[in-house]
This record gives structure tokens, sequence and C-alpha cells, in this order.
């Protein structure tokens, strides 16, 4: 039996998980539960990065005084949300425990000892998304990439680790392991970038209270990322981890910082790092200011776990980036779970239930058949040992559409009666396929393989069983259910939008009466605004962008018809249109001439 530990990276907590997170955990569940099934010891580890100061800011956004009364809140929701997903992980680690502060500073303390982390003096720029330093040459426009931000300047004492000193031995770990990194544009990606030369990185910082402290120093805290990637050697007797499974965002932290880190402690790297590509929301990138957050709960509630589980698995390549739509996510269920892979196990149950009693027929097996079946699992299995998730999941499906051709061409409805054995071989066989399939679906669909074992009086419990065929005649299965259910294309804004969809939206120029910022939040302004002879509150999140005094007095456009929502314990009935991005640079839209408060914009 082998062993293999595998970990998500630990989410910050500053937002509840969207569709992104639940795509990295879902796929490390996947494989976690096949490694499982293939008889594997299996460790697998997620949880929450706690101590960076996002953590500060959300806690006192959502109104908590403590930002460790926000955190345990926030993990709460979060456990939940993999609960709801189905989520196997055996550990959940939060970076405010205990446990955890030990290893950081017996990290740290390791390093100093060797000399790998020194005192030093860091001038530079630093990215507060990222939490990370940058250096001039990584913008794009004077702006971080990634957050469209611009980076402070700053100048502190901290102490510094040795990264440096390790190009070169990161070079040779790459080029002796091809597997370290993959895929293999990702590996080429971080070569590229060892061999323009490593800097030092500071590791500690000052003029924050939140973090682990450093040991011997209270005024400095260590650094959020040098903190974060030391949860994964919380389960001791795991390490190293078998597969650190990450998205392309974090890849430098994953493949040059850790390794160098680990390296300078003198522990083993681990086995493999699988940096997976981006969602994208209609071609956008997820955010909260954009508006297009998509909640993983809300979509496995209104379609099942499963149906999420799958979709996600097959939809994005393992490795691109890929595009979320809720479209497409019901053209999956539709086509591959309803009507391929729900089909094929239907017409076999249902045959065998009326025409053989509910028992499998006397019969031989169709060698022939399965031998092909055969060959399909084994290269099934063979993606796998790759992780070549969304191929697994696209091969399994097939499994079901040649099995559903092989039904039809066997056309047992009318052998039964002419030709019995040969009615009987093509079930037995079929029913074998469905056990296979079974066995291969319960890691992308637990919930689902869960019920098919119902139906088979059969239980998946070794990978190995899928190449055994070992259902034989008598065996008993029930009259199915359908496995799922086919939904309707919703009228959507994928569908286009009507003028009547549009009609519905209230939308009136408005002139602002009042306005002022919201205590204790730098984004929220509190605005009274006249829609045409009433007076409506509304909390617009443009603090960053405008100031009372700019707003007081303008003309303004007003969604009035929005459902009221409370923000930071402020009523908010209606919401300001404006445009942009960029939380600093939001752009109202407003009426180009004087126009009367409460006119209707059409
Ligand atoms: N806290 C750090 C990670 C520390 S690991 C030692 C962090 N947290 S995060 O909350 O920003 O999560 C980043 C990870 O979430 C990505 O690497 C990816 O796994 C997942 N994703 C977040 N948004 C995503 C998409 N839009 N698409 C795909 N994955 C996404 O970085």
């Amino acid at each position: 039996m082998g062993r293999f530990y595998i970990t998500t990276p630990i989410y910050y907590i500053n937002a509840v998980p969207h569709i992104g997170h639940a795509y990295t955990t879902v796929l490390a569940d996947i494989i976690a539960r096949w490694r499982r099934l293939a008889g594997d010891d299996v460790f697998f580890l997620t949880g929450l990065d706690e101590n960076s100061t996002k953590t500060v800011e959300a806690a006192r956004a959502h109104g908590f005084d403590d930002p460790q009364k926000y955190a345990d809140w926030m993990a709460e929701k979060w456990k939940k949300v993999w609960e709801v997903l189905c989520i196997s992980n055996d550990d959940f680690i939060r970076t405010t425990e205990e446990r955890h502060r030990r290893n950081v500073q017996d990290l740290f303390l390791r390093l100093l000892e060797r000399g790998e982390i020194y005192p030093g003096v860091y001038e530079g720029l630093y990215c507060d998304g990222c939490e990370a330093y940058v250096s001039e040459d990584e913008l794009v426009d004077g702006k971080c990439p990634l957050h469209g931000t611009e980076p402070r300047r700053v100048r502190e004492e901290n102490f510094f680790f040795r990264l440096s000193a390790y190009r070169d031995a990161l070079l040779r770990h790459i080029e002796q392991n091809p597997d370290f990194i993959i895929p293999p544009a990702r590996r080429n990606e971080i070569v590229s970038f060892l061999q323009r030369g490593l800097k030092d990185v500071s590791v500690t910082r000052r003029g924050t209270t939140w973090g682990i402290e450093v040991p011997g120093h209270p005024d400095q805290r260590i650094w959020v990322w040098f903190d974060a990637l030391i949860n994964y050697l919380a389960p001791r007797d795991r390490w190293p981890a078998d597969l650190h499974l990450i998205a392309k965002d974090i890849l430098r932290f994953h493949c040059i910082i850790w390794p160098a880190m680990l390296m300078a402690a003198g522990h083993p790297l681990p086995k493999r790092i699988l940096a997976h590509g981006f969602l994208t929301v209609n071609g956008r990138k997820i955010s909260k200011s954009l508006g297009n957050v998509i909640d993983p709960v809300y979509l496995a509630e209104k379609y099942s776990p499963d149906a999420l589980r799958y979709f996600l698995a097959r939809e994005i390549s393992l490795g691109q980036d890929g595009d979320f739509s809720e479209e497409n996510l019901r053209r999956r269920l539709n086509d591959d779970l309803a009507d391929t892979l729900g089909n094929f196990v239907h017409r076999v149950l249902t045959f065998i239930s009326s025409r053989y009693g509910g028992r499998a027929p006397q019969g031989e097996l169709d060698r022939e058949f399965l031998g092909e079946v055969r060959e399909r699992i084994l290269e099934i299995f063979r993606l796998m040992d790759g992780f070549e998730v969304t191929r697994v999941a696209e091969e399994i499906i097939e499994l079901a559409r040649l099995g559903n051709e092989y039904f039809q061409r066997c056309k047992p409805w009318e052998t039964v009666s002419g030709d019995p054995p040969a009615a009987a071989r093509c079930l037995l066989t079929c029913l074998n396929l469905v056990g296979a399939i079974c066995v291969l679906i319960k890691p992308f669909m637990p919930r689902t393989a869960g019920r098919l074992e119902e139906l088979l009086s059969f239980r998946a419990e070794r990978l190995d069983q899928a190449l055994e065929f070992g259902i034989g005649p008598g065996h008993e299965v029930r009259r199915p259910e359908p496995l799922f259910r086919k939904v309707q294309p919703e009228q959507s804004a994928e569908a286009g939008v009507t003028i009547q969809d549009f009609q519905r939206m209230d939308i009136r120029v408005a002139r602002v009466v009042r306005c002022e910022r919201i205590k204790g939040s730098e984004k929220l302004l509190r605005l009274e605004v006249d829609i045409g002879g009433e007076t409506r509150t509304i909390v617009a999140g443009i603090g960053r962008s405008y100031s009372p005094d700019d707003l007081t007095g303008k003309l303004v456009t007003v969604l009035v018809n929005i459902k009221p929502a409370k923000l930071m314990g402020v009523l908010s009935e209606g919401m300001l249109l404006a445009a942009g991005e960029d939380e600093s640079r939001i752009s109202l839209l407003v009426p180009d001439r004087e126009t009367e408060p409460g006119t209707a914009v059409k």
C-alpha cells in the first residue's frame, strides 16, 4: 500500500469560497478519493491562511473588533462549504492554530541558526494584494499585473532569507526531476524565472500586530507567505507531500521560495507541484467588484454537488484557463450525465428488472467487448497516474457512450424472445460495465456512486474491481429511479436579455442630498438621494474614488428596485450605477445635462 499526501493552497479568509477555490479543492478531492480507491493510505490537507493583513481589514469591514473572532466565524463557513461539496479532507489547518505557530517559529529559528535568515534593511515596493515585495520590472504601467494596484514604497529593517543562494540547486532539482512542476509550461516559466537570478527575500514585517511573532523580536511578525507555506508540514509524519495542487497565481511561492526554505532547513522537497489554470466568468477575472463571484453552494444546491464536481473536472481542461458558464454546466448535466451515463444505467437496470425479475441473467460475458472496455479502463488508470483529471472524466462518459452503442447494437428487446442467450449475454455484459463505471465515477461523484451501489447491491471499494467484471448471473439489482434529472435551459443573460427583462429594472436619475463615510470602512459611503419626490438611503462602495464632498448635490443614476440589503448595519435601498474594476478609479454614470431627479433611464 502506497502513501499519498495531497494538499490544496490554504485560502485567505477575506471572503467565503467562490467557484475558483471550489475548483482547486474539488480537483484535490477527486485525486484524493481516487488514490484511496487505488488502495493508498491517503492524507488530504486543506485549510485557511488567516495571518494575512486581509483578515484584519475584512474583520473590520464585517464589524468585528477582534480578527480572531472573525477568523473563527469564517473558518466555520469555509468548512460548511467543503461539506456541501463532499470534500473528504483528513485535516483542516488554520494558521492561527498553536500547532502551526510552533512549526513556523521552529523553522524560522532553525534557519536563523544556520545563517539562512539574517538581519538586513529592505527598501523597495510592496504589493498589499500579493502580500509580497515586488520589483519594478514585474509591474505593468507601474501597477501589479495581478491586482491592478500601485505597490507601496517601503523601507524596513527586518530579517532576510538567503533565497539567492538556492538558484542553482533549484535549477538542478528541476532538471533532474522533470515531473517536479507540472504541466511543462509551468516548469518552463519557473526555469526562465530562475535563470534571470534570485534576490534574497525579506521574511518579517514591522508595523503590524497581526501574525506570528518573530521569536525574540515582538515588534516584528513573520511574513505571511513564509508562515503560510509551512502549513504543509503540519502532518509531520506525512512529509514530504506527494502533490501540492495550486493555481498558476501562486506558482513562484510554491516552486521557488518553498523548496528553497525546505532545502535551507534540510527537509526533503515535495514530490510534485501541479498548477492548474484560472477560471474566468464570461471571460473576466472573478472579483467582488465586478459582481461576478459565483457561489459554489448555490450551484451545488441547484444542480447537485456531484453535477458541479463533474462539471468542474470535465469542463476546464486541467492546466488551461477556462470560462465558467452556468449554461455549460446545464449542458454537461443534460448531455453527459443524464443522456449518456444516466441513460445507460437506466436502460440496463430497467431491462433486468422487467425481463429477468431483477436478477442478472444466466449467460456468458461478451469477452471481446469487455476486452475493449478493459483497454479503455487501463488507459484511464494511466491518465489518472498523470493527474489528467479532465481526460479521465471524459473517458468515463465515453465508456457509458460505448455501453449505449453496444446495447443498441445487440437489440436485446428483440433477441430476448428470438435468441435468449444473446440477450442474456448483452445484459450481463452491460451490467458489468455499469459496475465498472460505478467504481470509476466514485471519486468524481461520490453520492451518485453511492446510489448506484445500492441499485447494484455492490460496494465499490477498490479500483481493481473496475477490471474484474465480477457480477455474476443471479446477482440482484433494483429497479432504478433516474440518476440525474435533466434541466431546462434558463432564460438567462447568456441567452440574451429581452426588452421586457430590461424594463423590469427601475433605473432613475437621482440627486445626492447628503453623503457621509461609514465609520470603520474606507470604501463605503452612505448617501441620501432624491429619486423624484422620495429620498432613499444607499450604501455605495465608492469611498476610495469619491469623497462625500465630491458627491453632495451631484446627479447620479440609481437602480431603484433592487432588493434592499444591509451593509455594515445600514440598509441600502438602491444601487448607484458606476463603471470600473479598480476601487480607486471607479467612474459614476451621470447624466450629461441637467435632468430632473426621478427621470427614468431607458
Ligand atoms: N493564501 C494564499 C495561498 C497560500 S498557500 C501556502 C492564497 N490564497 S487565495 O485565497 O488567494 O487562494 C489562491 C488559490 O485559490 C489559487 O491558487 C487557486 O487554487 C484558487 N483560486 C482562486 N481563484 C481562482 C480562480 N479564479 N480560478 C482557479 N483557481 C482559483 O493565494
